[in-house]
């Protein structure tokens, strides 16, 4: 589906009743990368999933910043007429979820932090940021998916399920130069949220792939502890999985939503 909001075209899925959550994806991905989890969920909560701006059938202009994403999901929500949502985003998603609970707390009803980490770049990572938004330009999403592939999916996947491989592939194949360089600049200024998960009062699930190389399970482990008593956080490893868990074992990590969500049905 698309709305077309004052910010942008924003392509989004939006199916199910009931409880809403959003699922937002990570880079260079678009709302594709839900599919199993929004199509497994939808018999018991209303899935909305969105391209984040730069993605899928998204406006591919900017500007471009975690507070931007994070307004451009409040405008959808708006748009929808959903007040608060539980709010799952994945690695470059957790980000953007961090910078919605700084602006606009009361739209959020619970997270899911999925192979994310709360910290800003490094020096060192900043310059790598720059040095692949120059072979961005220079080389174009095809040359950049290349580079970027390996380090998203854990060694079984690439090992054992080439199909899983190729579908990432094709995903971020489609993601234009525009969309990649304003997420780039995005995250590489992006600020420390650590701070942040200290005032999240809202129930938490962290979840990790076991072979996540680019988000280990320290990163999670570090939000897991940063959280206070109010996140009531749990937190799920899945098996067998790197950074991308909801495509590399979809239906472990449906399970680990689909068992939090559970004890948000009762509202409090
Ligand atoms: C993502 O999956 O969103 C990225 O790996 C995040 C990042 O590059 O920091």
């Amino acid at each position: 589906m698309i709305a077309q909001l004052p910010g942008g075209q924003v392509g989004y899925d939006d199916q199910g009743d009931g409880l809403p959550v959003v699922l937002l994806h990570g880079f260079p991905h678009d709302r594709t990368l839900w599919t199993p989890q929004r199509v497994a969920l939808a018999p018991r909560v209303r899935c909305i999933v969105p391209d984040l701006r730069g993605f899928g059938h998204s406006s591919t202009h900017g500007p471009f910043s975690m507070d931007q994403y994070a307004d451009d999901v409040v405008a959808l929500l708006d748009w929808l007429g959903i007040e608060a949502a539980v709010v799952c985003g994945l690695s470059m998603g957790g980000y953007l979820a961090m910078a919605l609970w700084r602006r606009h707390p009361e739209r959020v009803r619970a997270f899911v932090f999925c192979d994310t980490k709360a910290g800003a770049d490094s020096d060192e990572a900043r310059d790598r940021r720059d040095a692949l938004l120059a072979l961005a330009k220079r080389e174009g999403t095809r040359a950049f998916t290349e580079a970027q592939l390996p380090g998203m999916l854990g060694k079984t996947t690439r090992e054992r399920r080439p199909d899983v491989v190729n579908g990432v592939r094709v995903m971020m194949g489609r993601q234009s130069v525009a969309g990649i360089t304003g997420a780039l600049q995005a995250m590489r200024d992006r600020p420390d949220s650590r701070e942040t998960l200290g005032t999240i009062s809202v129930p938490t699930l962290v979840v990790v792939g076991e072979d996540d190389v680019l988000t280990p399970i320290s990163e999670a482990r570090a939000i897991a502890e940063s959280l206070p008593a109010a996140a009531r956080v749990r937190m799920e490893i899945i098996a067998g999985a790197g950074h991308l868990p909801c495509v590399e074992r979809p239906a472990a990590t449906t399970h680990a939503l689909a068992d939090f969500l559970a004890t948000l049905a009762d509202p409090d």
